[in-house]
């Protein structure tokens, strides 16, 4: 397995990191054509205009509805990427998922029954039908590192694991921005146009909010984490933070609603201070704030009685919560 050679963000220029970047995807594609995943991530997002810059049209670019994404973000993505000039085209594959999760509680089980369905099930069949023999994919250093160290596996990471994907599924894959960290990227992408609304998103995970249900990724689980996480990104959205979660526990708790006892669902706010997710600290939001934010998820989202926020450090935690 080759060492990969880090770029630093203070070792990093930008303009000629996409030259190099863009000639490189150019030659490994000839002629040919190859196609990526978008999922609004500043890390495909980078790749996405990476590998527009080199084939233009020749490269194809899906956005796979998995069904566990946060609220709008399909159409909302596609909107972003067409007033750059880049056609994205939405899969619905929600089925596909759901099937794969079903009865699914076991996190790193969870992971691996996203991996397989994205990679071959899902994009195995828009291989085909693309005719494309490569895959343009947005890993980046830290996925690599966690996953070697056994960590966290990172649904992206299959070479640094032994796994030819070739042999896996048929198709080569492309990594343009592995050498780098995500502050790296994000220069990368500032400077490939992407507006800031992507460049400085905060991270979300590839196995997205089946990641922040703890238990079963149900549809009904899913649609209620999706809520809360749509009312938690509008309340903190004037904090500084690394990153912010809204996690739904598996085991309920009693509460109690209009004098009646209501044996209800726990939601877990998570609010990180971090420089590059190895290490993380929880943010000291103001009370008042987490006091408003608790309101508006037991009233707004049915079914929640408990609102908790964690108060533990990476390590021992995590950061998301499977
Ligand atoms: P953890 O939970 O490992 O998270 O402390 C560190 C950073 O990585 C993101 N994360 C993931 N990203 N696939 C991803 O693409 C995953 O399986 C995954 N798990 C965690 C997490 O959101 C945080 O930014």
């Amino acid at each position: 397995m080759p060492q990969i050679k880090e770029i630093t963000v203070n070792q990093l220029n930008t303009a000629e990191f996409i030259k190099d970047k863009a000639a490189e995807i150019s030659r490994i594609v000839g002629s040919g054509v190859a196609i990526n995943a978008l999922s609004g991530g500043v890390d495909s997002s980078a790749v996405t205009m990476l590998g527009h810059k080199a084939l233009g049209t020749r490269l194809k670019t899906y956005f796979i509805d998995n069904g566990i994404m946060r609220d709008g973000e399909p159409q909302w993505i596609v909107s972003v990427f067409k007033k750059l000039g880049v056609n994205v085209e939405i899969v619905d594959a929600q089925d596909a998922f759901f099937g794969a999760l079903k009865g699914v509680i076991d996190p790193e089980e969870k992971r691996e029954a996203i991996t397989q369905t994205f990679y071959k099930k899902v994009f195995g069949k828009l291989v085909k039908e693309s005719g494309a023999k490569y895959l343009l994919q947005g890993t980046i250093l830290t996925d690599v590192d966690e996953t070697v160290a056994g960590i966290k596996r990172q649904h992206n990471v299959f070479e640094q694991l032994g796994i030819d994907p070739q042999e896996a599924f048929g198709y080569k894959i492309i990594e343009p921005l592995v050498q780098l960290r995500k502050d790296g990227v994000r220069k990368v992408a500032e400077a490939a146009g992407l507006p800031a609304s992507i460049y400085k998103r905060m991270p979300f995970p590839g196995p997205a909010l089946a990641a922040r249900v703890v238990g079963e990724a149900t549809r009904e689980r899913i649609a209620l984490v999706r809520k809360a996480t749509s009312i938690l990104e509008q309340e903190l959205l004037p904090v500084k933070a690394f990153q912010y979660m809204a996690i739904l526990h598996n085991d309920r708790v009693t509460g109690m609603r209009d004098n009646k006892r209501e044996f209800g669902q726990q939601i877990e706010i998570r609010c990180w201070d971090s420089v590059d997710a190895r290490q993380a600290r929880p943010t000291q939001l103001p009370f008042t704030m987490l006091e408003k934010l608790a309101n508006r998820l037991v009233t707004e989202v049915p079914g929640v009685v408990s609102v908790t926020y964690n108060i533990a450090s990476k390590p021992p935690s995590t950061m998301e919560a499977i």
